[in-house]
């Protein structure tokens, strides 16, 4: 370890033992070297930085994993074994296909009218009037009566059932391990161990770091040990710089693998120039750029000595649909498509845009991230051929 390093984790609070998540990534590892996977690491979500050591208070950033768990889906479906090391309650794959705006775990559930004569029926003396009217049985009704009651809606049977089977049929082969982290010192314990772990897979592995990573923290010994009180006077807390890991990243932690970092800025030029300064600085395969304002739109690949590749989101039938139907003067454009989540920050000054449209049928999406997949299995597969001869 450099002093850089060593610095760093001496100053940052691990406050769980990783040791079982480590060993579920050896596993992993073995899994897939057994059965000659390509592997990719995906970094999803935003790390919070602490303010006190019994932490009250934290900073925060946008990012709610969409890219990360979306990228993960399309891995997934493409063979890749995928260790998916995301914010603790960010989005996840598959599961966040059914948190939209305006669902919530309940809007997938029913009442099931008609059991087939099983339990709640069975004995015809109208327990369904019981149940709706006898207070008890709905505060604490028995398993039997929720057995035999509740389901899924029918509505959502079909997207429910296939969203679940595909989880857990990744979840089953081994293919999808996950891995949790919440501060911005467990993110970077964790990015060290996991790819030095996976490092062994050597070209067969993509490190695809979408997280939106802290630059800033407080060093332990700066830390206040209990919440900061409130004496009605400002409050001034000094910030010191994280080490740019992902120089060990590339150079040491898994330097035989296709490393993927993203850049986001909310200016084109500044974007550009941060792309290709990150590439020169760091020297690894990619940086994917993407703007705030758009980046469920288009991204732009930069790779070394190659031009520019603007990778841009296909349409859906029904989004060229919509499009067709509104004036070219509308404000419409696809960033405000149902596909916004719940822990998208930016949503809510989008909505009034909901108004000009109707809403797509869930499932029927082609995210971005599919056509981000799509190139990179491509370089990816290039970068194993170069490197196995
Ligand atoms: O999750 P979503 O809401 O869908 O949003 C996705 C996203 C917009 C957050 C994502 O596409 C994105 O752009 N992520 C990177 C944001 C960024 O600008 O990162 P950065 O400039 O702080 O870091 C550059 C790269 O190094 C990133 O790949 C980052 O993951 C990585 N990094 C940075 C610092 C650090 N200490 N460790 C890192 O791994």
């Amino acid at each position: 370890m450099t002093e850089v390093e060593e610095n760093f984790f001496k100053s940052v609070d691990l406050h769980k033992d990783f040791s079982e998540d480590l060993n579920r990534v050896k596993n992993f590892k073995e899994r897939a070297i057994k059965n000659n996977a390509k592997v990719i690491l995906i970094t999803s979500g935003g790390t919070i930085v602490p303010f006190e050591k019994n932490m009250v208070r934290f900073l925060d950033n946008f990012s709610g994993g969409n890219r990360g768990a979306t990228t993960a889906e399309y891995f997934l479906q493409k063979g890749y074994y995928v260790l998916f090391l995301s914010r603790k309650n960010s989005l996840q794959p598959f599961v966040k296909n059914l948190m939209l705006h305006e669902t919530n775990f309940f809007t997938y559930l029913g009442i099931n009218e008609n059991d087939g004569g099983n339990g709640r029926n069975n004995n015809n003396n109208n327990n369904e009037n019981e149940f709706k009217n006898d207070n008890d049985t709905i505060l604490s009704p028995s398993l039997d009566v929720i057995k035999n009651h509740v389901c899924i809606g029918e509505d959502y049977y079909y997207e429910v059932s296939k969203e679940y089977l595909k989880w857990k049929k990744f979840c089953e082969n081994g293919s999808l391990e996950r891995v949790n982290f919440e501060t911005v010192g467990e993110y970077l314990y964790l990015l060290k161990n996991i790819s030095t772990e996976l490092s062994i897979l050597k070209s067969n592995l993509i490190v695809y770091a979408a997280a939106a990573v802290s630059d800033f923290y407080i060093p332990l010994d700066m830390m206040a040990q209990h919440k900061i009180q409130s004496k009605n006077q400002s409050l001034t807390i000094t910030l010191d710089p994280v080490p740019k890991m992902i120089k060990f990243l590339v150079d040491n932690w898994c330097p035989n693998s296709y490393i993927v970092t993203f850049k986001l800025e909310t200016d084109q030029t500044i974007l550009n120039e941060k792309c290709l300064a990150s590439l020169s600085n760091y020297n690894h395969q990619l940086v994917i750029g993407n703007l705030l304002s758009d980046y469920r739109n288009w991204v732009i690949f930069h790779q070394q000595q190659s031009k520019p590749i603007i990778v841009k989101r296909e349409l859906t039938q029904f989004q060229i649909q919509q499009q067709q139907k509104l004036s070219p003067s509308s404000s419409y454009s696809l960033k405000n498509d149902n596909h916004d989540h719940h822990h998208d920050h930016h949503h809510d000054h989008h909505d009034h845009d909901h108004q000009h449209q109707q809403k797509q049928p869930i499932g029927v999406d082609h995210p971005i991230e599919y056509n981000i997949g799509e190139k990179l299995i491509e370089l990816h597969n290039e970068f194993i051929n170069k490197n196995s001869n």
